[in-house]
């Protein structure tokens, strides 16, 4: 895979993804998340691929946002567009059957927090730092900021942070519940990898399933959420790995998963 903005490394079942814009802590330009929707959309399609890490280039930034001074001079019609091919690649990565992990090794802020959140989850290191300044700057969030920090943290903290563009640090993220777990910095990446080994080594189909479950559940109402488990549950049922890892329980060993 060759482009020009983003850097693609597979370790074992894993491919991480590093947005490669340092010199701008990695803002998102056009062709940035064109090249990302390509990415995505490839590694969608790689059988070798089980999981897939977020990162930023460097060890300020993970990204600082969408690219201010691309945006400087934008019609509406032009704002309108990049907002929605932005929201376009950042639901792909929501809705990608496989995980998708943010390694958040600086700042996260407007669309870089954006594309933290549409990933399944979030680590941090100690040097990350949230936010959503947009206000700032005269604009709103334009890649999901208002849905989806909403829907992690709550309205009350959504709205207090997308009102005032206040950056948080990494702490205050594990305490409002946007990240998972803060590291020190050099050792955020073999975190989310052995994270990542950790579900690789798990039924594929089986997490997969779990990932929609979720995603499509927090859609709906209870009811329908738990009859989209019990389809789930069931199609299971009708695969190599559910035979494999009960018998490997019952065998007392390690199951040996073909994702079929
Ligand atoms: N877009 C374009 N360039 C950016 C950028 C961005 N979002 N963030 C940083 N840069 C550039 C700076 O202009 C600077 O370039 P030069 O060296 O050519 O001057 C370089 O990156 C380094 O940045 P700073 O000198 O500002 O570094 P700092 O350590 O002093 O500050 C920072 C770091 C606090 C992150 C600061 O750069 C900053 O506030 N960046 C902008 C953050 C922001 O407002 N993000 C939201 C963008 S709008 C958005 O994302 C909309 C949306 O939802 C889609």
């Amino acid at each position: 895979m060759d482009f020009q903005n983003i850097l693609v490394e597979k370790k074992d079942k894993t491919a991480i993804v590093t947005i490669n814009r340092p010199k701008v802590l990695n803002a998102l330009n056009h062709e940035t998340l064109v090249e990302l929707g390509e990415v995505i959309h490839l590694l969608e399609r790689d059988d070798e691929v089980d999981v897939v890490i977020i990162t930023g280039a460097g060890d300020k930034a993970f990204v600082a946002g969408a690219d201010i001074a691309y945006m400087q001079n934008l019609t509406a019609i032009e704002g309108r567009a990049f907002g929605i091919l932005g929201n376009k690649v950042f639901r792909s990565i929501e809705q990608m059957s496989k995980p998708v992990i943010a390694a958040v090794n600086g700042f996260a802020l407007g669309g870089g927090c954006e594309l933290a959140m549409c990933c399944d989850f979030r680590l941090a290191s100690k040097r990350a730092r949230f936010g959503q300044p947009e206000v700032g700057l005269g604009i709103t969030p334009g890649f999901g900021g208002t849905q989806r920090l909403a829907r992690l943290v709550g309205p009350g903290m959504a709205k207090q942070l997308l009102f005032t563009g206040q950056t948080i640090d990494a702490e205050e993220a594990l305490r409002i519940g946007l990240v998972n777990m803060v590291t020190e910095p050099e050792d955020l990446m073999p975190k989310v990898l052995e994270i990542a080994n950790t579900i690789s080594q798990k039924g594929q189909l089986a997490v997969r399933l779990c990932k929609a479950a979720v995603n499509e559940g927090m859609q709906t109402d209870i009811d329908r959420g738990i009859a989209i488990e019990a389809d789930a549950f069931g199609l299971c049922f009708s695969t190599s790995d559910q035979k494999e890892g009960m018998l490997a329980f019952l065998e007392k060993r390690q199951p040996r998963f073909t994702g079929r």
